[in-house]
């Protein structure tokens, strides 16, 4: 179907940057067929825009355009294209986005466009790394309204949490779910690093287990874990605030141990190993070179038998990648 729109008239060569900067400002009317003749572009627009260019009306066919990739719109120079991020990680409301130091000048343009292709999107941070006790997000925001407290889903779950104040990690579902699968009834089980509680809650929800203490030493990730154990409405978990490696030996003896603290969980390993029974079964999560792995499996073995423990593997996988050659790896263990 034809129908009349004001439209930009632009010169050949000059269109793409106008044609970027109109649909980053929702400007450009995309369910109209862009018009050109031999000298000139007319880029149909919703309100008249002052670019420098001549405005007239005129005729444009009707389509069906939807634009899934925030890189068709975004307003950079076309040397800087090949630095845009691929990828980026929704939570909530909120995108997390990883920049390299070319792009980080237009970090504004990219979290519009963003904002523009994803409308669930409020607030667009750039990630500046994790910080080391709590593993929480450095993060700046670049665009959108500025909260960074959202709720996310997971397997029907929901997980209300603030991404600046508490560890994590959307990536994790599957892994969570891989675990929780292995949890017979009745099982007392410690979550050493539990954050806001996915492990926890996730087992409590499915699996029938006796208990599942959950510790972090993050006040604020505390403080989400018991909102969120009302919000999934479980009684079963036991949320503790300290550090596990103390609060550990107050507790009673596990049947299965959580472990992900993947920079340094092998300094915990010896204490969780006192607070697990025998036969019991820890998820052990590390990030690692991929050619130290088996050095790193057989350490592990050697500090079980420091404790004069039999170690024994039931499964290890590569959970995801952290850089070209380190992995973050999980490993299913066994104690006797
Ligand atoms: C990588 S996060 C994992 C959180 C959670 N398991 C998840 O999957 O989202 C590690 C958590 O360990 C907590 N943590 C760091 N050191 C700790 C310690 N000594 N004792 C207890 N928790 C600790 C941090 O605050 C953080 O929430």
């Amino acid at each position: 179907m034809d129908m009349e729109s004001i439209c930009l008239v632009v010169p050949k060569k000059k269109t793409e940057p106008v044609r970027r900067r109109l649909l980053e400002k929702g400007m450009l009317r995309t369910n109209l067929q862009v018009v050109s003749d031999s000298k000139s572009v007319f880029l149909p627009v919703n309100q008249r825009v002052d670019l420098g260019y001549p405005i007239e009306t005129r005729e444009f066919t009707e389509v069906d355009a939807q634009i899934n990739d925030y890189r068709q719109l975004v307003d950079v120079p076309d040397s800087l294209r090949p630095f845009l991020p691929s990828s980026y990680d929704v939570l909530g409301s909120v995108a997390i986005v990883k920049m390299s130091d070319e792009v980080l000048p237009h970090a504004k343009h990219i979290g519009n466009a963003i904002m523009a292709v994803q409308k669930s999107v409020k607030t667009v941070c750039v990630d500046e790394g994790v910080k080391e006790e709590y593993r929480t997000r450095q993060v700046r925001v670049v665009a959108g309204d500025g909260s960074t407290e959202i709720t996310h889903k997971e397997y029907g779950l929901t997980f209300k949490l603030d991404v600046v104040k508490v560890f994590f990690s959307p990536r994790l579902a599957t892994e969570r779910d891989a675990v929780a699968k292995q949890v017979l009834p009745g099982e007392v089980i410690i979550d050493m690093f539990a954050g806001i509680g996915p492990f926890s809650i996730m087992i409590a929800k499915t699996r029938l287990p006796k208990v599942v203490h959950a510790i972090d030493t993050n006040p604020d990730a505390i403080q989400y874990l018991k909102e969120n154990i009302a919000l999934n409405k479980v009684s079963n978990v036991n949320p503790v605030l300290g550090d596990a490696r103390k609060v550990i030996k107050d507790l009673e003896k596990a049947d299965r141990i959580i472990m992900n603290l993947p920079h340094s969980a092998r300094e915990f390993l010896l204490d969780a190993l006192d607070a697990l029974k025998p036969g019991g079964v820890i998820h052990f999560y590390e990030i690692m070179e991929d050619d130290e792995l088996e050095n790193r499996f057989h350490a592990l073995a050697d500090m079980a038998v420091s404790k004069g423990r039999v170690m024994t593997e039931l499964s290890r996988r590569k959970v995801k990648s952290y850089s070209p050659t380190m992995g973050f790896y999980g490993f299913d263990l066994k104690f006797f």
